[in-house]
């Protein structure tokens, strides 16, 4: 690695870089799917409390690995101590996993913003009733799209192609400025748009109420399961981003203050996006529990008909499509420019054969979720299609795992003094106490739990 490791150039520089990676898909897609299915109210209290404890222990720690040691994930943990060098490896494993099915994601934004553009928004909003057997199953156009083998190919290969562009040419910086300055047009969309539906749908406000009233019986150790896998994918952690961003912080910012804002920015984008998508569904189903529980394509299936019952949806489908699909180029130029430099610096390869051989897995991963739907529709992980299978596998298995032994190292390898007194750099560290408490005994406990519970699921040796 060259000697001279850029830096950001103040505060604000740093916290909105990493918000630019933070804020992304896991927010507006995620979120209210996971919301949806896991019984309203009480994941968000859930997601809420897990995100100021866990969250912010955990992000604080990262920024300050990585600012203490100046290095990225790779080396950082081994710098500190030599046995647990493996544990940068590992955390590296977490964004080769997540890219592929990620683009898959963006493929599909991408080509539901081509579809408003085009004139095609009326049809993305069809729901038609397909007599299957003696059954009446309603089917989408989101069905009928993922169900088709070239579609989902071809929208990956996009999304992908220019992820590879931007991080092959260096050109984050300019994309980083763009998003800048669309953030704040994002927000106010999901603003109206949330309002919108709101307030002229019929039966939306009982699903605010499902949204953001908590039913302790709807409650699971699922619930937690989710929530906190959620919480990591959201928030970059557990995978060595927010210590390859601390590596650039400069000294005399505040850590503690930075962690807060980017909590709060992402979680208020996902608080938003989840009444966006939560009511609609609610009010379009009559609160039926098989749509919220729908999963990943609840988006692409609820927004279209929000913007058709709108004077002048297609536009406003049209910017929304765009921005969500800024957001998520900028968090996967991120997961594609981590995986590429840890390429180039553990195994010496130049920019474009690292960036060669990212793509090359990223096809051989991402193809399979692409097609689960459709050619590989039968074929099954642990009763998962591939793509909830990748989901699965790095955000209830390989991020706690990760989180897990993280903790660890800090509670008892480096001690929680060490992350203190870089946090302290700056003033002083007022949450002190809670960090300790919580990276000594809650985290590693709770996480260990919540790791083996996700285990025992998906081995369906319990149900839960
Ligand atoms: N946090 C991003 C999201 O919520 O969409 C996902 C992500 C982006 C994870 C970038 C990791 C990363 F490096």
């Amino acid at each position: 690695m060259g000697s001279t490791r850029s830096s950001f150039t103040g505060k604000l520089g740093f916290v909105l870089a990493a918000a630019g990676s933070a804020v992304g898909l896991g927010n507006i897609w995620r979120f209210p799917y996971l919301a949806a299915k896991y019984g309203g109210g009480i994941f968000l209290l859930v997601y809420v409390a897990l995100s100021v404890t866990f969250g912010f222990s955990l992000m604080v720690a990262e920024i300050a690995i990585g600012r203490k040691t100046g290095k990225s994930a790779v080396q950082a943990f081994g710098d500190l101590d030599k046995r647990f060098s493996f544990l940068g490896l590992l955390a590296s494993v977490v964004p080769i996993l997540i890219l592929p099915y990620y683009s898959v994601i963006g493929g599909w934004v991408t080509k539901y913003f081509v579809g408003f553009v085009s004139g095609s928004a009326q049809d993305m909003a069809v729901v038609e009733s397909v007599q299957v057997g003696d059954k009446v199953e309603l089917v989408s156009y989101f069905d009928k799209y993922t169900a088709t083998v070239t579609e989902p190919l071809f929208w990956f290969a996009v999304f992908i192609g220019i992820t590879a562009l931007v991080v092959l040419f260096g050109v984050e910086k300019g994309i980083e400025k763009v998003s800048k300055v669309l953030m704040p047009v994002l927000i106010a969309l999901t603003v109206f748009i949330a309002c919108y539906s709101i307030f002229t749908i019929d039966g939306a406000w009982d699903g605010v109420a499902y949204y953001l009233k908590p039913d302790f019986s709807k409650f699971s150790i699922m619930t937690v399961v989710a929530a906190m896998g959620q919480l990591f994918y959201s928030m970059s952690l557990a995978m060595g981003i927010m210590i390859t961003f601390g590596s650039y912080m400069k000294k005399d910012i505040n850590i503690e203050k930075s962690a807060k804002q980017i909590e709060l920015f992402d979680t208020g984008v996902a608080f938003l996006a989840g009444l966006m998508v939560v009511p609609a569904v609610f009010a379009f189903s009559g609160g039926d529990e098989k749509a919220l529980g729908q999963g990943p394509g609840l988006m692409f299936v609820t927004l279209p008909r929000v913007f058709e019952t709108m004077t002048g949806g297609t536009i406003i489908g049209a910017i929304f499509f765009l921005m969500v699909l800024l957001a998520a180029l900028t968090s996967s130029i991120s997961l594609m420019e981590t995986i590429v430099s840890i390429f180039m610096d553990k195994f010496k390869l130049g920019r474009k054969m690292s960036c060669l051989v990212v793509l090359v897995i990223s096809a051989l991963l991402g193809v399979p979720s692409a097609l689960g739907s459709s050619a590989w529709a039968n074929v099954k992980i642990l009763g998962m299609q591939f793509l909830d299978f990748f989901d699965f596998a790095s955000n209830s298995i390989l991020m706690p795992i990760v989180a897990l032994i993280t903790t660890i190292f800090v509670a008892y390898i480096i001690k929680p003094k060490a992350v203190i007194d870089e946090i302290s750099l700056t003033g002083k560290f007022k949450w002190k106490k809670l960090f300790s408490v919580i990276i000594c005994y809650v985290a590693p406990i709770c996480i260990l739990a919540i790791l083996v519970s996700a285990i025992l699921s998906a081995a369906k040796v319990i149900s839960i």
